[in-house]
């Protein structure tokens, strides 16, 4: 029952191989102008019609019919090639314990001539698990072909072949088959075998499948065998065991609202539905990568509709530097979930640290809201904080210091952060701190903002504060000519330069003032 879809529906004439035309294509060429080596190569992933178009060769070159890009399918040596059974063309699949044996004795016979076929044909599936003793026999054979042989061979592993052998070939390299082209002949087959399945449903098998047409056909005889009426996404991800879509996207969007809790709710979720973690982590790093990609631009990404307008949608709260460190988090920490013995506690710890990392500023639009701002600042949080509350602290762990302060800043009131930020402190003696920005401009910005800092730093250090802003213009630096160290240590003390450095683990090499 299980192979059923796949032998039905195995191709029989080049034309109908999909995804492959630079391999039919090329033998095709090769038929018509008679110019057919002795031996072949189709290395390839599994799946993906090596054997097929073995078959189909083996056929074209051999129908009663005459050498021909299109075998009649239909003579007794046509037929008994489709059903495996012509005595001039041997199939043997070297992975086979009982078969290796045999090899040996096969390939030496080779010499007679053939019975009814132009040619002895050995189609040699898995080539590289050939014995060495096979190899010999194979290698001599290559070596003084007699006229009426012809080598198919075909394998997985490529690398493992002796290149004593593969210099003797002419060499095929079959390819993943295409995720649309995999849907198209999906719909064809159920079509065929009355299948009702939605096209998001055929996308998720594709999708699965990872190239792999047979895989993709097996997937989709499975299911129908146990489904009932139209096969939808829920029934594909239940029989595969998948992480369901909803589950993803409930996981994916609480993420990047950094909701902690509904975050973690998810995994509790996934985790007593006895689900695998490891699936988890990686259809997340998946989803991540197709927004990333989304984001840069490239549409070519196959994916259920439904999909496609949950992630773009999303993406418009995210910008791509987000989705870069959150990606270059679960990379790094892949190695730790796979060999992790406490998975649920690994990808708990490995979320909550994507989540609670601050914003990455995107550098772009901070510029642009800096320099394109007239009046004061649009501070939506600091409207909601009535005169009542002005001088209560804020819940927060920090440290009731300024860098305390900043954090907590950078936590809850991004606008304001950014802006003081672009300055530096001068000085910090408890209740007077100096700001210095570098520019008349940034200053101005910084000063519009002070009655507000201001409140808000006393409430948080819980105590008077005094803020000055002084200005160190950029030709001011120039006319005074600071010392490269002067520079460096300015830049240092600047909160972005720390938290770019903290966040990305990084070192400041060189400090070069602006031109
Ligand atoms: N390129 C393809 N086009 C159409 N169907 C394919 C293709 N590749 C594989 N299939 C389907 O998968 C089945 C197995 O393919 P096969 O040629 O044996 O793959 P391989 O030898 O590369 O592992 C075929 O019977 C056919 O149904
Ligand atoms: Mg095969
Ligand atoms: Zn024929």
């Amino acid at each position: 029952m299980y192979q059923v879809i796949a032998r039905k529906f195995r191709p029989q004439r080049f034309e109908d191989v999909v995804g492959q035309e630079h391999v039919t294509r090329v033998l095709c060429n090769a038929i018509e102008l008679d110019r057919l080596p002795h031996a072949f190569i189709f290395s390839g992933p599994r799946g993906v019609g090596k054997t097929s178009v073995a078959r189909i060769l083996a056929k074209a070159i051999n129908c009663e019919k005459g050498l021909s890009r299109n075998p009649c399918n239909m003579c007794p040596i046509c037929e008994d090639i489709t059903a495996s059974r012509a005595v001039d063309v041997f199939e043997i699949d070297a992975a086979t314990h009982t078969q290796v044996e045999k090899i040996r004795d096969l390939i030496d016979n080779s010499r007679y001539t053939p019975t009814i076929a132009r040619y002895k044909t050995f189609i040699i599936d898995e080539v590289h698990m050939l014995s060495r003793s096979a190899f010999n026999a194979l290698l001599k054979t290559l070596e003084e072909p007699p006229p009426h042989v012809i080598f198919i061979l075909a394998t997985t592993e490529l690398a493992k072949v002796p290149v004593t052998v593969l210099s003797r070939c002419q060499r095929y390299d079959f390819r993943r088959i295409p995720m649309d082209d995999i849907v198209r002949r999906l719909r064809l087959v159920a079509n065929q075998e009355q299948i009702q399945i939605t096209d998001d449903a055929l996308v998720t098998i594709a999708l699965q499948a990872d190239g792999s047409m047979r895989d993709a056909q097996g997937i989709l005889e499975h299911i129908s065998a146990t489904g009932k009426g139209s096969i939808g996404v829920d029934a594909v991800e239940d029989a595969l065991g998948l992480v369901g879509r909803s589950t993803m996207r409930d996981l994916v969007s609480a993420i990047i609202k950094k909701d902690a809790p509904s975050t973690l709710d998810v995994v509790d979720r996934v985790y007593r539905y006895g689900q695998d973690l490891n699936q988890l982590y990686r259809s997340l790093l998946e989803q991540f990568r197709n927004m990333m990609v989304l984001k840069a631009g490239y549409m070519n990404v196959t994916l259920p509709e439904e999909e496609m307008t949950f992630l773009k949608d999303l993406m418009t709260d995210i910008s791509l530097e987000e989705i870069h460190r959150y990606l270059s988090v679960l990379i790094r920490s892949e190695e730790d979930m796979k060999y992790s013995s406490i998975t649920r506690i690994t990808l708990e710890t490995i979320l909550l640290r994507i989540i609670s990392a601050p914003r990455v500023v995107d550098l772009q639009n901070l510029i642009h809201t800096i320099s394109t701002r007239t009046g004061p600042l649009p501070s939506g949080h600091v409207q909601q904080i009535s005169s009542v509350d002005i001088y209560k602290r804020p819940p927060s762990s920090l440290p009731l210091s300024w860098d305390g302060f900043l954090l907590y800043l950078r936590d809850h009131d991004q606008p304001l952060y950014a802006i003081i930020s672009s300055a530096t402190v001068e000085q910090d003696n408890g209740n007077t701190v100096v700001l210095t920005c570098p520019s008349q401009f940034l200053a101005d910005q910084l000063k519009k903002t002070l009655p507000e800092l201001t409140k808000r730093a006393k409430a948080f250090l819980q105590k008077d504060i005094v803020l000055n802003v002084e200005i160190k213009e950029a030709d001011t630096f120039e006319n005074k000519k600071p010392k490269p160290s002067e520079i460096r240590s300015q830049a240092l003390r600047s909160p972005l330069v720390k938290e770019i450095i903290t966040e990305f683990n990084g070192v400041v090499k060189n400090v070069k003032p602006k031109e």
